[in-house]
């Protein structure tokens, strides 16, 4: 006999996208969803539901939103225990912060821990699948694998290559990368839900013989997701002219490598040319929009609006802990923020939209995840939202749903994450 569960609520799915549409004829909502076997079976009124499965188990949610577990696109789980370190732009915060931490990921039981630590928290606020970044230790790789896969999720994750301007300890080389990169795809893609993605930090950080091996890994595994930075900083871009100094422009070294495709996501994008730009949306890739990192870090405005207009496939991510949230609420506020300085304000359901649909789209895996529809995954949050006494008073007063939600996206956190499903069973909220 199957299990059924009938989860009832406020249950909030997308017809299509909020960016396309007038937002609010984007989305639907349901009395409640029946999840069967790990995946949603139906969505509907309590009466027919309840009817045509008897059997299922009730859990109620009363007012609560029922909708898709947020997706993360782009973190980097090893940096959990240095998120919020003070004062430093990319390049130092690099040096300074990142790659001491990443260095203690040689050590298997650090890196499960850590991998641990983070699920646990991402769990808590409500984030269901993740693209991490690992450090350049296999070890990091299998840890974090190992923690996701005894938690029945969705994610994504890749070995993190570096061979140059990177300490002692953290540099491996063109050839080792290729083996080791390979060796842990072929144990891991495809796993369960697990997926590999290949992974060069950024330009900066590998020789051009790595960059060629990280392409022709791609060009034998192309159905794998490949990661990467791209124009974060304009001190950064510098670098990168002075290390390619024959490349076009940053894309370009990667392009001229193999590392520009479609499967591509490339992280914070905002000081981009206008052949970057067009390269970018003729393979499809994928940009990946961090706004608490790139506020945080001093990098810059990602061009939402604009880039959404040219037709770019986006993400919205915590990239945790240059990131200063673990929260997909937090990082959608930021990117609401955003959107004004720049003159746009964004609608909560292009928000949310953001950081499910829209992240797993980045993924490309929006035929799994990110929505609630029949046939997808049931991974699920389910929001609060009177969670604390601030944003109870101001939801108290909203004339509808759009107004009910906007509070808890500006306000929330891990307080408003009343419960999460994880592959169809429930997750025990706090760590
Ligand atoms: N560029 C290269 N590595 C990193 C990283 O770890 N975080 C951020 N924000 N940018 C990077
Ligand atoms: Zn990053």
């Amino acid at each position: 006999m199957p299990q059924k569960t009938l989860l009832k609520g406020r249950v909030l799915s997308f017809l299509e996208s909020p960016f396309a549409t007038e937002p609010t004829r984007a989305t639907n909502t349901h009395e409640a969803v029946l999840i069967e076997d790990g995946k949603i079976k139906a969505l509907g009124s309590i009466a027919k539901l309840s009817q045509e499965h008897p059997e299922a188990q009730d859990v109620e949610y009363g007012q609560h939103l029922i909708m898709a577990g947020f997706v993360d696109p782009h973190v980097h789980y090893p940096q959990t225990a240095m998120i919020a370190s003070w004062g430093k732009r990319l390049i130092d915060w690099l040096n300074t912060y990142t790659f001491p931490e990443e260095m203690k990921f040689g050590d298997p039981r650090y890196a499960s821990e850590i991998a641990n630590r983070y699920l646990d928290l991402t769990a808590s606020h409500g984030t269901t699948t993740m693209c991490s970044f690992c450090t350049i230790h296999p070890e990091s790789v299998d840890a974090f694998f190992e923690a996701a896969q005894l938690r029945g999720q969705r994610v994504v994750a890749g070995k993190t290559c570096m061979d140059r301007n990177a300490p002692e300890g953290l540099r491996d080389t063109a050839q080792t990368a290729y083996n080791q990169s390979q060796s842990l795809l072929e144990k891991w893609h495809g796993v369960n839900r697990l997926s590999y993605a290949i992974t060069p930090r950024f330009s900066p950080t590998s020789t051009p013989e790595q960059l060629e091996a990280m392409g022709a890994l791609w060009a034998k595994y192309p159905q794998c997701l490949m990661q990467t930075h791209l124009c974060e900083q304009t001190d950064e871009i510098e670098w990168v002219r002075s290390l390619f100094p024959n490349a076009r422009d940053y894309l370009d070294t990667y392009e001229q490598f193999g590392l520009l495709g479609g499967n591509g996501l490339y992280g914070h994008v905002i000081h981009l040319e206008t052949r970057e730009r067009e390269r970018l949306r003729e393979v499809g890739a994928a940009l990946i929009h961090c706004p608490t990192s790139n506020t945080f870090i001093g990098s810059g405005l990602f061009e939402l609006d604009d880039l959404m207009r040219q037709g770019h496939r986006i993400g919205l991510a915590t990239d945790t802990g240059g990131g200063s949230s673990f929260s997909m609420l937090r990082t959608m506020a930021t990117a609401y923020e955003i959107g004004q300085l720049q003159g746009t304000a964004l609608h909560p359901a292009q928000l949310l939209w953001l950081g499910t649909v829209g992240s797993a789209q980045s993924l490309r895996m929006d035929d799994c995840i990110g929505n609630i529809a029949p046939g997808l995954e049931a991974d699920l949050v389910v929001l609060d939202l009177a969670s604390t006494p601030d944003i109870a008073q101001r939801e108290a007063t909203a004339e509808d749903l759009w107004e009910a939600v906007f509070p808890t996206i500006m306000m929330g956190d891990d307080r408003a994450v009343a419960d999460v499903w994880i592959g169809g069973n429930r997750v025990s909220r706090k760590p």
